[in-house]
């Protein structure tokens, strides 16, 4: 190709202790591509962009910026030459407002004065130009991941930019937000911009993307075009191997008329109200056996209906009913013991302890059970190191080293550790919020697999998703959520995609 990059990667090489993460890696980058990186979770994608967008050093090789060798001391100084990224951990300061983070290091002065008029002009417009709905003044800590990852977003955008790196972004923005964010993309690519673009999701990589860079183990497996690749080629260079159907077939228990159907329900929702609004008057029952999707957008109520049923999320008015059982306002420790887990979908704030070995967090849901407890006092090391030694092995962790600490596992392997807790004991119910995001294909199709397994064998599940087509393909019935409330109850025999979109905005979104 006689086209100039916009920026390469030579023989780039990182390595962690016990692990190269990256190996040898080359790389190109064209002006007005959008350039998949593709790969299991664990491959080193992460890696690469952050030493091609200042974050990380190499331990050998170097980056070309059109043809020119550079060195990026940091963010900052990647970001001067256009180079700018959006990365799969966030870095927002918590207690700052939206507009304070969208200009942190780049505030605009009056003098030695912040000027906070012209920045909450800019601050809209930039909010307004993208289609985010984003209030300047909240605060960071008060956003939900998708805002998050919205102001992720919008921070690449305020500087002039010649290379945008995202790193898996609409792993937590639903079909509305995607959309824009990819009309967006071809915006900059028609102004010559290149765009490096992570995502474990085919139909996202066929949508937006030009060529595509498969690495594997931390090496450079192949860069093609992407009319010249079908799915399966993409999936065996990525594994190494062939990965069979995504989804699995389920026996669905025979649905039951709904009446007597509420007397055998695991879990009852009646007219349940949140504090803060996030979920209005709602009514739900799952029954024993059953799969049932929770669909909507995000923000629609989906995930916080579930949160206040396992009391995390305050109830305000309504009750919930757990095999029989009034439990509204209970601790999450007293519906664990009972039998209810809800596994979360922000695996940094509410499920793992990033600083401490995976094998604890593995095991936290279980440590007042046998095996890894005796007599409610001594955790057995011996027999907890085997059982999450098991699981780990189960769902293929990598590196499968236990005792390493979570936040240096990847994105996809964290959620893995996540699941796994779910293995460490009996549970009547499970609740799956967005079990599959930033996971891998092969490891999806061993999380549907194992979900799958979990129901046949008398579990009952929850998934909460805005992944359409796994609510279409796992659950046995669903409900969809907007603006807090449930707007419909779909059967299995009438559920698909159009029937769920639907009701997914009442008559003033859609206007
Ligand atoms: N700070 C760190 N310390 C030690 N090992 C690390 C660190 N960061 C990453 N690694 C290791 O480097 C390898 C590559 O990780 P990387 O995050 O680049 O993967 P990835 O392709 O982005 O995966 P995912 O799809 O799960 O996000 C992994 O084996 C990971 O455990
Ligand atoms: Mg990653």
């Amino acid at each position: 190709m006689s086209e100039t990059p916009l920026l390469s990667a030579r023989l780039l090489t990182r390595n962690y202790p016990g692990v190269r993460a990256l190996d040898a890696v080359n790389f190109d980058l064209l002006p007005s591509e959008v350039h998949v990186l593709f790969g299991e979770n664990g491959a080193g994608k992460s890696t690469l962009i952050s030493i091609l967008s200042g974050a990380l050093r190499p331990s050998s090789g170097h980056i070309e910026m059109r043809g020119e060798v550079v060195n990026f001391a940091s963010v900052h100084e990647a970001r001067q030459r256009g180079i700018s990224a959006v990365f799969q951990e966030f870095s927002l300061i918590p207690q700052m407002t939206v507009e304070e983070n969208l200009f942190l290091g780049a505030e605009h002065r009056q003098g030695v004065f912040l000027d906070k008029r012209a920045m909450r002009a800019e601050a809209v417009r930039l909010l307004d130009e993208l289609g985010f709905a984003l209030p300047p003044n909240r605060q960071a800590d008060h956003l939900t991941r998708a805002e998050q990852q919205m102001l992720e977003i919008a921070k690449a955008f305020r500087s002039e930019l010649s290379v945008l790196i995202l790193d898996e972004p609409t792993a937590s923005l639903t079909a509305h937000e995607t959309k824009r964010l990819f009309a967006l993309i071809r915006q900059l690519t028609a102004k010559g911009v290149g765009i490096i673009y992570i995502t474990h999701r085919m139909g996202e990589i066929r949508q937006i993307g030009d060529r595509i860079s498969v690495l594997r183990d931390g090496r450079h497996v192949k860069t093609l075009s992407l009319d010249a690749a079908d799915d399966a080629t993409l999936v065996r260079l990525m594994s190494g191997r062939d990965v069979g159907a995504v989804f699995p077939r389920i026996k669905h228990p025979r649905a039951r008329k709904s009446a007597n159907a509420i007397d055998d329900a695991v879990l009852r929702l009646d007219r349940l109200s949140t504090e803060g609004g996030a979920v209005k008057d709602v009514s739900l029952h799952v029954n024993r056996g059953e799969i049932v999707g929770m669909a909507g957008l995000v923000g629609s109520g989906k995930s916080a209906a579930m949160r206040a049923a396992f009391g995390i999320v305050p109830v305000a008015a309504g009750r919930v009913f757990y095999g029989g059982a009034e439990i509204t306002g209970q601790m999450p420790k007293q519906a664990i013991r009972r039998g209810f887990l809800y596994l979360p979908a922000d695996r940094k704030h509410d499920g793992l302890v990033m600083m401490r070995a995976a094998r604890e967090s593995i095991s936290l849901a279980a440590l007042d059970v046998p095996p890894f407890c005796r007599g409610g006092i001594f955790i057995n090391r011996r027999d907890e190191k085997r059982q999450v030694a098991a699981l780990a092995e189960q769902l293929n962790l990598s590196p499968n080293q236990p005792e390493r600490a979570v936040e240096h596992f990847s994105g996809g392997n964290q959620q893995k550790l996540m699941l796994a807790r779910s293995l460490t004991r009996d549970f009547d119910l499970i609740v799956f919020d967005e079990p599959t995001v930033g996971v891998d294909v092969g490891a999806r199709v061993a999380i549907y697999r194992f979900i799958a397994a979990l129901a046949e064998s008398g579990v009952t599940v929850v998934i909460v998703s805005s992944d359409l087509p796994e609510i279409l393909h796992l659950s046995s019935r669903a409900y969809v959520f907007c603006r807090g409330r449930i707007t419909a109850e779909i059967p299995r025999a009438r559920l698909s995609e159009e029937a769920m979109l639907k009701h997914f905005f009442d008559k003033e979104q859609a206007a």
